[in-house]
Parts: structure tokens; C-alpha cells; sequence
């Protein structure tokens, strides 16, 4: 039998370093309290977290982050909760295994073009990265796999957070997992749209993804002697 109580579910935010993972979680997790069904929310990159604390950034230490994550969001939605998961999460097959155990999994693909994560670079980590400075940062010499089948793409160079989360809101509609009278707690009043939501808008397409890989002056290199690698750091 569905163990599952039916009304909880995890938004799991994936994306490179500053691209908006932690902004659109604080601010899910606000209109969610406002709307009267508190969703718990994680921060795998944030130093505080105690599930991650301590791991790095080579690929398993990401993997056992989101494998933790996964672990306690899947007992929390299990009890009918509502998660809210930022995590940088790299590898598409620990975000798939999540998906297969939560089971009632929204994945969202934080998304922006290079030149503006470098723009924001608020640690200046991508700076040092192309500097071969610092190494391990994911999509620069490290593998950042965009996700092939996001429920929603957000592109946060051309979008404010919140037509976003109206977006998502609706997306969460779509799913079945957010009641149209719940939609309109958390959109200050909004109607749902009946049907399908749309799909992204043309132009739209993965911005990092693409950036990601070839950027200039990165290169795959394995860590050199005297050279920091981004440990701690997963942002
Ligand atoms: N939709 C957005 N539009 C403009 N700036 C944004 C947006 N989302 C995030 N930012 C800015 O980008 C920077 C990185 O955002 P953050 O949420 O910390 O990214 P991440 O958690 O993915 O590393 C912050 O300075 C934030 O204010
Ligand atoms: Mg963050």
C-alpha cells in the first residue's frame, strides 16, 4: 500500500553556485508559512546545515549530501510535509535516485547564463576558478548535469523570483499537489489557470548548462599542487 499520507511533496532546487537556489528557497518557504502549510526547508550548500557539514566536493561526498537530504526529505513527506531542498546537486543520478524514492519529487532547475554567475560571484569563487586558483567548482572543472526532465526551469537572469514561484505555484497546481484555494493563499489572491501549464518559453533553453563546460580559460584540470580546492564549499 501508498504509504505516503498524499498531501506532502519536495521542491528540490538544483543549480550551479549563484544562480538563485537559496533565494527562491527562503522565499517558498515564506509564502508556504503565509499560506498556512509550513514547508521545511534545507539548505545543503549553507554552513549551518548539519546534514551536509563536513562534506566536500568531490562527486561522492556531493552524492552522500543529496542522499542525506533525500533520506529526511522522504520521512518528512512520507508524514504529509511539505520540503523545500536547495542543494548545488551536480549529478543527475543522485537527484533520479531521489526523485524514484520521494517519489513525489518537483524538481527545479535554477538556471542562468555564466556571465551572469560570474557577474554575481559573491565569494569571487567562479573569479578564482578561471584564475586556476581554486579548483573543483562545479561547471567550471568539475561536471554540473543539468537535469534532462525539470518540472520547471527557471531562468533567473530573465525572471524575478516572484513570476517564478507564481510558475511553480501553478506547476504545483498541475500535479495535483496544491489545492486552487491553496494557490490563492500563496499568490496574494491569483486564480489558477485551468489545464496544462504552459510549456517554457522558446529562448529559454539551459543557459548554464551550455556556458558551463567551455568557458573560457577552464579547464578540466585535476587539482595541481598548491592549488585550493573548493572544500566546504559547494556553492
Ligand atoms: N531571480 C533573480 N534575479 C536576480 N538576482 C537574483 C535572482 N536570484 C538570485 N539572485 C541573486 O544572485 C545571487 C546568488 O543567489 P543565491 O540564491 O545565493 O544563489 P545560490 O543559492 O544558487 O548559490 C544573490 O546575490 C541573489 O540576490
Ligand atoms: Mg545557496
Amino acid at each position: 500500500m501508498d504509504q505516503q499520507h498524499g498531501t506532502g511533496f519536495v521542491i528540490w532546487l538544483t543549480g550551479m553556485a549563484g544562480a538563485g537556489k537559496t533565494t527562491l528557497a527562503n522565499q517558498l518557504g515564506k509564502r508556504f508559512a503565509g499560506a498556512g502549510r509550513p514547508a521545511e526547508v534545507m539548505d545543503g550548500d549553507a554552513v549551518n546545515e548539519l546534514l551536509t557539514r563536513g562534506l566536500g566536493v568531490t562527486k561522492e561526498d556531493r552524492d552522500t549530501s543529496v542522499r542525506r537530504l533525500g533520506y529526511v526529505s522522504r520521512m518528512l513527506v512520507r508524514h504529509g510535509a511539505i520540503v523545500v531542498v536547495a542543494s548545488l546537486s551536480p549529478f543527475r543520478e543522485a537527484r533520479e535516485a531521489v526523485r524514484r524514492e520521494v517519489r513525489r519529487f518537483v524538481e527545479v532547475f535554477v538556471d542562468a547564463p555564466m556571465e551572469t554567475l560570474l557577474a554575481r560571484d559573491t565569494e569571487g569563487m567562479y573569479r578564482k576558478a578561471l584564475a586556476h586558483e581554486l579548483t573543483n567548482v562545479a561547471g567550471i572543472d568539475d561536471p554540473y548535469e543539468p537535469p534532462a526532465h525539470a518540472e520547471i526551469v527557471v531562468r533567473t537572469d530573465l525572471e524575478k523570483p516572484d513570476a517564478a514561484l507564481g510558475r511553480l505555484f501553478q506547476k504545483l497546481v498541475d500535479m495535483k499537489y496544491v489545492t486552487p484555494a491553496e494557490f490563492a493563499l500563496l499568490t496574494g489572491g491569483q486564480r489558477p489557470r485551468k489545464g496544462a501549464a504552459k510549456p517554457p518559453k522558446k529562448g529559454a533553453a539551459p543557459a548554464a548548462a551550455k556556458g558551463a563546460a567551455p568557458v573560457k580559460g577552464a579547464k578540466a584540470s585535476k587539482p595541481a599542487k598548491g592549488k585550493r580546492a573548493a572544500k566546504g564549499k559547494r556553492g
